[in-house]
């Protein structure tokens, strides 16, 4: 997702529009299919806080979507709608992501001192 926003970042949109909405396209997709693989792993491992973390993804889906719109019809400048969203990709990793897999981690260890007592 990253290589694909600094593709971006660095594509000049007057240069080659068609590049720059193939770009996006991949973009959207990858987006969708990471977030479906992330909420299928909570489901298999009963995440409690899946529903809300889907609701998040829900959020920054519909969010991209606006800001794709906006680069395609050239209202936002590209290297400033990579930026944004790295940024905002960052901030769920770091929040929410992190959170999953420190909840799967400490599950995970306390399945091992179970079966080891
Ligand atoms: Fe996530």
């Amino acid at each position: 997702m990253f290589k694909i926003l600094d593709q971006i970042g660095t594509h000049r949109r007057k240069s080659d529009f068609e590049d720059l909405l193939i770009l996006l396209n991949q973009l959207h997709q990858f987006t969708i299919e990471h977030f479906a693989r992330e909420e299928g792993s909570m489901r298999a491992s009963n995440y409690p806080k899946l529903n809300e973390h889907r609701e998040q993804h829900h959020s920054i889906q519909r969010e991209l979507n606006e800001t794709l719109r906006q680069v395609a019809n050239g209202s936002i400048p590209v290297p400033k709608f990579s930026q944004e969203i790295k940024e905002g990709y960052n901030h769920h990793f770091k929040r929410d992501d992190l959170l999953f897999m420190a909840w799967q981690q400490e599950r995970e260890t306390n399945q091992v001192l179970t079966r080891s007592s």
